[in-house]
C-alpha cells in the first residue's frame, strides 16, 4: 500500500452514526455508507498519541483550556489562514451546531429573522426553526453546473423581513464553493448596512483546492470583526467529531458576553478534556498529515470527475473548490425526488444525503462523502453504474 489514507479500516462495532447505525435508521444492512461529514481516515499519529497518553494518565476531572491551547491555535490560524486572533475572543463550545443553536437565541429574540443560503448544510435552517425564528432563504443561482450569488435577493429579503442575523456557510457545504473576497465583501457590506449580524461557519475551511483559497470572513474587512462570529473546529480537518470540541471567534465584547451568557443558561461548563488534548496536538503538529490528505482527496475528487464524465451519462459532478462533500447533479435523468433517492438508497444500495434535506434548490441532487479510502469510493460509483444501467436509466437521458 503506497498511501495510508488508502487502508481500509473497520469502523463496524465502533459506535459509529456512519457505520453502526444503518437499520435504525432505516436503511438497508448491506448499505455503503457516504453520508454523514466524518472522514474513513485515522486522525494523524500525534493525535493518537497525546490521547494514548492523556488516557494513560488515568485520571479524567474537570479540565479548561490554558494559554498553550491558544498559542497553538494562534500559529496555526497564522500559518494557515493569515489569521490574527486574540485570546480574549475564543469561546469554547461542545460543537459548532451546538454553537448555532445558542448564537441564534443570544443574538435573537424569538419571531425575528434569521437569513441563510440553501441548498445548504441542514442544521442550519432546523436551528432557526427550533428555536422559534423566522427562516429566511437566499437561494443560491446554479448555472452552467457553478453557483453564484444573487446579492439583489439576499438585500431584499433582509430589508423586507427585517432579518437580522446571517449565517454564512464558508466555505459553502454542499455546493463546494469557497467564496471569493468580493462576494464576502458584499455579503459583509449588506450586512452592516441593515444591522445584520454575521456568523460565519468555517468549519471546513481546511479543505481547500487548487486554485482557490479561503478567507476568513471576519478579516476581510476592518469592519467585520465587530459584527461577525467565526465558528471553527478540528472536528472536520482531523476527522474528531466524536470528540466535541469547537473554537468560536467573537470581537465584539458584547456579542460574546451574550454568546457566553446562553452557553451558561444551557448548564454547559467546560470542554472535554480529550477533546482539547486531540485539538492542541493537531493544530500543533498535524500540518504534514494534512497536507498529504489534501493530497489524497484531490485525487478521490479526479476519480469522481473522470468516472461521472465517462461512466454516469446525465449525471454531473459540481466542481468542488473546498470541502469533501460532492455535490452531484442528477437531474438531466428526469427522476422524481423519491424515485431518485430510492434508486440511491435501495438499489444502488447508498447512504448518501438527498440534496432535498438542504433545502430550496437541493432537488435532484445527492451529497456524496469523498472523504474514504479510493477502493470504497470505486465501489460506490461502481454500485451507481450498475445500478443506473440496469435501470436503463442512463441511456433516457432527457
Ligand atoms: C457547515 C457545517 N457546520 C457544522 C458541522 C458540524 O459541526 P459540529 O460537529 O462541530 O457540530 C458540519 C458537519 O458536517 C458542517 O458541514
Amino acid at each position: 500500500m503506497d498511501n495510508v489514507f488508502d487502508e481500509i479500516i473497520e469502523r463496524g462495532n465502533t459506535d459509529s452514526l456512519k457505520y453502526d447505525f444503518a437499520v435504525r435508521r432505516g436503511k438497508p444492512a448491506d448499505v455503503l455508507p457516504l453520508w454523514v461529514a466524518d472522514m474513513d481516515f485515522r486522525a494523524p499519529a500525534c493525535v493518537q498519541d497525546a490521547l494514548a497518553a492523556r488516557a494513560r494518565h488515568g485520571i479524567f476531572g474537570y479540565s479548561d483550556s490554558r494559554e498553550d491551547y491558544y498559542f497553538v491555535l494562534r500559529e496555526w490560524f497564522k500559518r494557515r489562514h493569515g489569521w490574527a486572533i486574540k485570546e480574549d475572543w475564543l469561546v469554547k463550545s461542545p460543537g459548532v451546531v451546538f454553537a448555532l443553536y445558542n448564537l441564534i437565541q443570544a443574538l435573537t429574540r424569538a419571531g425575528e429573522a434569521v437569513i441563510i443560503q440553501q441548498p445548504v448544510y441542514y442544521p442550519f435552517a432546523d436551528a432557526v426553526n427550533d428555536t422559534g425564528r423566522v427562516l429566511t432563504v437566499n437561494r443560491l443561482v446554479y448555472k452552467n453546473g457553478e453557483y453564484s450569488i444573487d446579492f439583489d435577493d439576499f438585500e431584499d429579503k433582509i430589508s423586507k423581513n427585517r432579518v437580522r442575523l446571517f449565517i454564512a456557510c464558508n466555505p459553502h457545504n454542499p455546493v463546494g464553493r469557497v467564496w471569493r473576497r468580493e462576494e464576502l465583501d458584499l455579503l459583509g457590506r449588506i450586512c452592516l448596512k441593515h444591522g445584520v449580524i454575521v456568523i460565519s461557519d468555517e468549519v471546513h475551511q481546511d479543505f481547500i483546492y487548487a486554485g482557490n483559497r479561503h478567507l476568513v470572513f471576519a478579516d476581510i474587512n476592518p469592519e467585520f470583526p465587530d459584527n461577525t462570529v467565526t465558528c471553527t473546529a478540528p472536528s472536520k480537518t482531523f476527522n474528531l467529531a466524536g470528540l466535541k470540541a469547537s473554537n468560536i471567534f467573537i470581537a465584539n465584547k458584547t456579542l460574546r458576553d451574550k454568546f457566553r451568557k446562553q452557553l451558561t443558561s444551557t448548564g454547559y461548563g467546560e470542554p472535554n478534556v480529550m477533546g482539547l488534548t486531540a485539538c492542541k496536538a493537531a493544530c500543533r503538529e498535524g500540518d504534514v498529515w494534512l497536507d498529504n490528505l489534501l493530497a489524497y482527496l484531490a485525487e478521490n475528487i479526479a476519480f469522481v470527475r473522470e468516472f461521472v464524465r465517462e461512466r454516469l451519462p446525465g449525471v454531473s459532478m459540481v466542481e468542488p473548490e473546498g470541502t469533501y462533500l460532492i455535490w452531484l447533479d442528477f437531474n438531466a435523468l428526469g427522476l422524481g425526488a423519491r424515485e431518485l433517492d430510492e434508486i440511491i438508497l435501495s438499489r444502488a444500495k447508498l447512504w448518501l444525503d438527498a440534496g432535498t434535506m438542504f433545502g430550496a434548490g437541493g432537488e435532484g441532487f445527492q451529497r456524496i462523502n469523498i472523504a474514504c479510502p479510493r477502493a470504497i469510493l470505486r465501489e460506490a460509483f461502481a454500485r451507481l453504474q450498475r445500478t443506473l444501467a440496469e435501470k436503463g436509466i442512463a441511456g433516457k437521458i432527457l
